[in-house]
């Protein structure tokens, strides 16, 4: 087995955390806001340049690596994704939220290691706070994260505000089974409240990037994201999927799959 990939990780480190000062820096400017595939679908000169300079940050230090970044605006990765060194990218996740509450938005990277996961980063941009994983474990900053096993029953959930909003895969349903639903316009900060022990769970219809690093960070505290029929998320184009505690699969995952009758 390779060993965990602890320079890139340090490096890695560096670039979110620069990347985060760089936006708080800016904040008080107005941003050149562009539509992408519809009104609500927004790109800020911001994303642009976090993206830039954290694609050239990895390429000035390891030119063979590959990356999957969402401002190249393919979701489709153009090389093989179970042999390569490749980095997955999410420069600004809650741009709306960004541009509108100018809180609760995340730069968020993710590095697989000869197609296996090694280590996910989501840095809340306003807290400066930074999760990280290394082969063991999860941190919040330099707090290790702590293995959590919630129950549906006393635990709150993020869903997708549109899926929610038309019971899409029954998800109304599954909301009855908790204390309630939460959203946050943004998957890296719904993954930060899982890990930080908030929320139960999330779903949602996710690009590579809005799910990777939060994959890999859930991986360290107990919990899985599986597609709603519940296979191994694709990193591939766009999914809906569902990242909850591992005792909760079957039984989360039963009720967003019910045909319809
Ligand atoms: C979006 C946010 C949002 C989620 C969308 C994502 P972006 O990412 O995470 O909460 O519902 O599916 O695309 O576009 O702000 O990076
Ligand atoms: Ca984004
Ligand atoms: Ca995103």
């Amino acid at each position: 087995m390779l060993d965990f990939p602890n320079e890139r990780l340090e490096l890695a480190k560096g670039w979110v955390r620069e990347a985060g000062a760089f936006l708080r820096s800016h904040l008080d400017e107005t941003p050149n806001v562009a539509t992408k595939s519809r009104y609500d679908d927004l790109v800020t000169n911001f994303d642009g340049q976090v993206q830039e300079e954290l694609v050239s940050n990895i390429l000035a230090h390891f030119p063979g690596d590959k990356i999957l970044a969402e401002e190249n605006g393919k979701s489709e990765a153009d090389f093989d994704l179970t042999t390569e060194n490749f980095w997955v990218i999410d420069p600004i996740d809650g741009t709306t939220n960004f541009i509108v509450q100018k809180a609760d938005f995340a730069v968020m990277l993710a590095y697989y290691q000869a197609g296996e996961p090694q280590f996910g980063m989501i840095l809340d941009v306003l807290a400066d706070r930074l999760f990280w994983n290394d082969a063991e474990q999860a941190y919040g900053d330099d707090t290790p994260l702590s293995v959590l096993k919630p129950e549906l029953e006393t635990s709150l959930l993020a869903l997708n505000s549109y899926m929610y909003k038309s019971n899409a895969n029954h998800l109304q349903e599954l909301a009855a089974k908790s204390l309630g639903v939460r959203n946050f316009g943004s998957a890296g900060i719904s993954y930060v409240k899982i890990l930080e022990g908030r929320i139960l769970g999330y779903v949602s219809n996710l690009y590579p990037w809005d799910y990777a690093p939060g994959t890999i960070l859930l991986s360290k505290i107990g919990f899985g994201t599986w597609t709603i029929t519940g296979e191994k998320p694709a990193l591939q184009g766009r999914q809906k999927v569902f990242s909850g505690p591992l005792h909760l699969k079957e039984e989360v995952l039963a009720i967003l799959g019910q045909s319809e009758l």
